[in-house]
């Protein structure tokens, strides 16, 4: 078990947890098993043993994966308490910093996953050394995140509401020290760790319902949902606390956005970013001692 040395309240983890930031993790579970295709990882596990969910929030990436894997033992660490009890006898929850502890009493794991922490580490590099040393050899880690940035295939985002809010939220992120879309860096910083089979996924997600098609419509008004509560837990914070507006300007932007939300002919999109990877085995040794198995699946097959 992580011991956590001190409290360190996190603007991403709302101390309270209130029920808004609920919403928004229990959203963005939904989004990304639907953007997935279902799936709720894209690493070739095989039955691995023991599984970390780091960052694992309300747990239930933690406990879905417990319960389609009942071989597995899964740990979700948090710095915030699970506010549930685990509900699967194959899942435990602890209380535990990433950044400065990795002292799990039960030892290595065949499969970590982190999804949405949202936050860049001040010290990725460490951050991912631990990764690969509490892997086994031939275990697998896997990373999902936002790439914030919204792109548009036409001119229909430029000079909207929605595009000021969101270069502004980036901006404020910007002068609070944080990158939202650090995940970019991922693929070139585990080939430093020395993880061999990096393979990344990146998925289009459409903010509004204008993309065509059922699946599409689904994702969209999810990712509407999820948009709205992002702009009235964070905007307030950001703007007016970072980038110094006022709260008339801020209500005006506000309002101004929600218009947009609704408004399907603005076709801009999110990235939705995954990336796998491998702690490799040793050179003398056969993948059969191993829990973990496979080679990373094709890209027609991890969508
Ligand atoms: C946006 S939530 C995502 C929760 C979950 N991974 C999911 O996708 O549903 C991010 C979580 O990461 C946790 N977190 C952030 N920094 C952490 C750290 N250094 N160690 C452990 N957990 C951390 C936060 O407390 C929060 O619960």
């Amino acid at each position: 078990m992580v011991h956590r040395r001190r409290p360190r309240p996190s603007f991403f983890a709302p101390s309270g947890q209130s029920s808004r930031y609920y919403k928004h993790v229990l959203i963005q579970h939904e989004l990304s098993t639907e953007v997935h295709a279902g799936r709720l990882y894209l690493a070739p596990v095989t039955n691995p043993r023991r599984v970390l969910d780091v960052g694992t929030g309300t747990g239930d990436w933690a406990l879905q994966f417990a319960r389609q894997n009942p071989a597995s033992s899964v740990l979700g660490v948090d710095v915030v308490p699970v506010k549930s009890a685990p509900t699967e006898p194959n899942c435990s929850f602890c209380v535990g910093d990433v950044e400065e502890d990795w002292q799990f009493a039960s030892g290595k794991f065949d499969y970590i996953y982190a999804r949405s922490l949202a936050r860049k580490f001040a010290d990725t590099r460490s951050y991912l050394a631990s990764v690969y040393s509490n892997l086994h050899p031939g275990g697998f880690a896997e990373f999902q995140e936002w790439i914030t940035e919204l792109r548009c295939p036409n001119s229909s985002l430029e000079g909207t509401a929605l595009q000021k809010w969101n270069l502004g939220m980036l901006q404020a992120f910007k002068r609070i020290g944080q990158e939202l879309d650090f995940i970019h860096g991922y693929p070139s910083k585990l080939a430093e760790a020395g993880f061999v089979n990096i393979t990344e996924r990146r998925y289009p997600v459409p903010v509004t319902c204008w993309a065509p098609g059922k699946r599409l419509q689904r994702i969209g008004a999810l990712m509407r949902q999820n948009t709205a509560v992002v702009l009235e837990m964070y905007s307030e914070t950001l703007f007016i606390g970072v980038l110094g507006w006022t709260k008339e300007e801020l209500h005006t932007l506000m309002h101004n956005v929600r218009n947009d939300l609704l408004n399907n002919n603005i076709h801009c999109f999110a990235i939705l970013m995954t990336v796998y990877c491998q702690r490799p085995m040793p050179l003398n040794s056969s993948s059969t001692k191993f829990p973990v198995s496979g080679t990373p699946v094709s890209a027609s097959k991890a969508r």
